[in-house]
């Protein structure tokens, strides 16, 4: 039997996967791609393949003009009762396939480092992967553990990722320490309060450690949206003016541009219907430059490359003052000063929820702040200014610690290998 077990990470934006050596209990090697899949227009006629993982999907995608199918955010889609499947090159492929391709290129990755094909895996998962309804959480883990097994793992458990992360944050500290978790990732943000002990670390009975998990559906996918609605749209024609009838001048209906926002419903334009809508708009706009661009937008594909540009303005701001929403692609012209004050401004909503949905938290466990002696925030949406001043005002008595941002989850689940003793 093999002495290696692995933590999954499978996360909205990034994926990560540790090697546990249950012999020597220490973790060897940890490695992540980010959670992308690109299926390439035509075949390769060479070796019949038609998709690239990782990092090399956007390479790929970028140097073929951004033609073929390109797949962000999948995790978003295993909850989505909606979305049975979907056709690439004349192939079926449910939520669970495209899964499959992330974790087997994970998989082989790290069969490659210890020279075996281990089965054994503990994958985690947000505390709701969806909003707090169950029968959509059930659809989502069975999704994902018929992944696990086409990828060619026998032996699955579950843990919910927060839980990985205080794992993570464990192994660092000297003392018992009872500690808030905070992991905020791309799709969805999640709290644990437990209990962490040194001594305890990969032992079997966890479970009175464990005092509370929730969680919200918000995550740097959800900041993304929030800019393209504020900062994005006006460029693609929201705001302008069309004649309806003659004489009659109107603004074009907002909810055409929530269709923009996200990055799965992007989808909703290769419908003709829609697509004419928006040709109309142009015409009746005495062709508004703005709706060329939302028209070369949609025909381009460009959603992905225009959404890197937001982002890419979001991280600058995580630590300067002021950054610039810079995108140039065809005739789309867009070059625009942000300031902190400005971006603090368009996620407000969002950082509200967050901080609304913890202090039910606390309120429905019984969490009293001064019992806790510690913050763990994780994640790459953890290093959003407004976010580290949530935690900082929130709690100003506690100190705030962090470890790897995209790592400390899978880290924390390879440790989780009690989870197999039941
Ligand atoms: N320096 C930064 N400042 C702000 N946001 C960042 C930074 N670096 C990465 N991000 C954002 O963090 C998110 C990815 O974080 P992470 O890898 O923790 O998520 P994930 O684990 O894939 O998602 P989830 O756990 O929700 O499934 C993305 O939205 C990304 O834009
Ligand atoms: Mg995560």
């Amino acid at each position: 039997m093999s002495k290696f077990l692995y933590g999954i990470d499978f996360g909205t934006t990034n994926s990560a996967l540790s090697i546990y050596d249950e012999e020597k209990k220490e973790i060897i090697d940890t490695i992540s791609i980010p959670s992308l899949i690109y299926f390439t227009e035509v075949k390769s006629i060479i070796d019949g393949e038609n998709h690239i993982v990782g990092e090399k999907a956007i390479e790929a995608y970028l140097s073929d003009g951004m033609k073929g199918r390109f797949i962000k955010s999948i995790k978003q889609i295993l909850s989505r009762t909606t979305f049975t499947e979907t056709r690439i090159h004349n192939k079926r492929y449910t939520a669970s396939d495209l899964v499959t391709l992330i974790l087997k290129d994970l998989k082989e990755k790290a069969d490659k480092i210890i020279g075996e094909d281990c089965q054994k895996a503990i994958i985690g998962r947000p505390v709701f992967f969806d909003d707090d309804n169950t029968m959509k959480d059930t659809l989502a883990q069975t999704r994902l553990k018929k992944a696990a097994e086409s990828a060619g793992f026998t032996e699955v458990r579950f843990q919910f990722e927060p839980i990985g992360a205080a794992f993570a944050y464990e192994k660092t500290i000297k003392k018992k320490e009872r500690v808030l978790v905070a992991d905020l990732g791309g799709g969805t943000t999640d709290f644990t309060y437990l209990i962490l002990d040194p001594e305890k670390v990969g032992s079997k009975d966890r479970k009175n450690d464990m005092i509370a998990s929730g969680g919200i559906y918000i995550g740097g996918d959800s900041l993304d949206s929030a800019f393209m609605w504020d900062k994005g749209t006006p460029y693609f024609g929201k705001n302008t003016m069309y004649e309806a009838t003659p004489g009659k001048v109107l603004n074009v209906p907002k909810s055409l541009f929530a269709n923009i926002c996200t990055w799965d419903k992007m989808n909703f334009f290769n419908g003709l219907k829609i697509q004419k809508e928006i040709e109309e708009y142009y015409y009746y706009s005495k062709n508004d430059p703005k709706f060329k661009n939302l028209i070369t937008l949609i025909e381009n594909n460009l959603g992905y490359s225009l959404f890197r540009s937001i982002e890419k303005t979001k991280i600058e701001l995580s630590d300067q003052p002021v950054s610039t929403f810079d995108y140039h692609n065809m005739e789309i012209e867009i070059n625009e000063d942000i300031s902190l004050d400005q971006y603090n401004a368009i996620i407000e909503k969002d950082i509200n929820r967050i901080d609304t949905y913890l202090d039910q938290f606390m309120e429905t466990y019984k969490i009293n702040p001064q019992d806790i002696d510690c913050l763990f925030l994780t994640g790459g949406t953890s290093m959003v200014a407004a976010v580290q001043t949530l935690f900082k005002n929130k709690f100003p008595h506690i100190p705030l610690n962090s470890g790897d941002n995209f790592k400390s989850v899978a880290k924390g689940l390879a440790y989780s290998g009690y989870l197999f003793e039941d």
